[in-house]
């Protein structure tokens, strides 16, 4: 479960936004990864409630797995040791099975509140922070911790790493650019290799993989066998099982559908529509994040059809201008 250095791991990465319960469960279903981690949870001025995360995780319930039974990590980010480490102690209570502390959202209101990326130009509260959250929950459960290169200076990886890894985390996970280098491409996985060979933990690297190829090429440049997938899991259906094929990770007879190619957007969509009504969810959230969804697709190239489904006012509208677009499966069947 979850990483270790003897096996390969391949892990869905936390989106905020994107990667909710409904999300992960249908992503875990549909795509052999590892472990999910959840959308960051705050935490600034007082420890967060269970039932503040059970909202956020309802995996909680559930053994903190997937419905399918994946297992789902509980990412926390902010900046203070005693706020982190009573909030993981409570959700490690209410069977949190792990916890990944934030070191790299960029958002500038995050980072105002002493969250997230800022922490990288403070190694010593890195160490602070892990040490902390490490001593607050039982041995068995792994702390880990994801960080990007640094803040402006990408050496800044080597410090914040080591301190990482000093204030007890189990492995660490590395976005290949820094915080100033924000999203824009590439990824620079050669620092990452560094880390990987200079700790005595696993690292996962992570960043602008798109393709298998892009996979093996950052295997090769990092040494790694722990991989985190995030907007390219979402822009190409078969990505995960080709990934997770290349490293020698199991696949299910659903998965391995989805990697041949024989499920469709349209069936993905659908799939949305219908995990959001199991739970409960409005048809406006829903709504947005099938087209946040598409629009990955669109952007990557997958789909051709994305600006006659941009402006569909409902699921419903959507499911029908998608399938009338894509000519492909009669919509009755999609709705069902
Ligand atoms: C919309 C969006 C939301 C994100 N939210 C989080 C988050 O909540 N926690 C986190 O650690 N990283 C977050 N990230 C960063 C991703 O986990 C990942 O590190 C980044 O997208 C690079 O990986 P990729 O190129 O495979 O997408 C987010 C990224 C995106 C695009």
């Amino acid at each position: 479960m979850f990483v270790v250095r003897d096996q390969p791991a391949l892990v869905l990465a936390p989106m905020d936004g994107v990667t909710d319960a409904t999300m992960r469960a249908l992503l875990a279903r549909t795509m052999p990864f590892s472990h999910c981690v959840t959308e960051f949870l705050r935490v600034s001025s007082h420890p967060l409630a269970l039932r503040s995360i059970l909202r956020s995780m309802p995996e909680l319930a559930h053994g903190s797995r997937t419905t399918c039974g994946t297992h789902v990590q509980l990412q926390l980010l902010g900046g203070d040791p005693e706020l982190l480490a009573r909030t993981a102690e409570d959700a490690a209570a209410g069977g949190a099975l792990g916890i990944d502390l934030n070191f790299g959202c960029p958002a500038p209101t995050v980072n105002r509140h002493d969250g997230g990326a800022t922490l990288l130009r403070f190694p010593e509260r890195i160490e602070r922070i892990v040490r902390a959250v490490r001593s607050a929950v039982p041995a068995g459960i792994p702390v880990s911790a994801k960080l990007r290169l640094g803040w402006d200076d990408p050496s800044a990886i080597f410090r914040n790493a080591e301190m990482a890894e000093r204030g007890g985390a189990s492995w660490i996970t590395i976005h290949g650019r820094t915080k100033f280098q924000g999203y824009t491409p590439p990824a620079y996985w050669g620092p990452i290799g560094v880390v990987r060979r200079s700790l005595g933990i696993p690292v996962v690297a992570n960043g602008e993989i798109w393709s298998v190829d892009d996979l093996r090429r950052c295997e090769e440049e990092t040494g790694c066998r722990h991989f985190m997938l995030g907007r390219g899991a979402l822009a190409r259906l078969s990505l995960a099982a080709e990934c997770a094929t290349h490293l020698g990770l199991p696949a299910t007879g659903e998965q391995q559908r989805w990697a041949s190619g024989a499920s469709s957007w349209l069936e993905a969509m659908a799939l949305v529509a219908s995990e959001s009504r199991t739970a409960a969810e409005g048809d406006r959230r829903t709504l947005s994040r099938m087209k946040q969804w598409l629009n990955y697709a669109h952007k990557r190239g997958s789909i051709s059809w994305f600006d006659s489904v941009k402006r569909a006012q409902s699921t419903h509208d959507l499911l029908r201008a998608a399938s009338a677009a894509a000519g492909a499966a009669p919509f009755g069947r999609l709705a069902a």
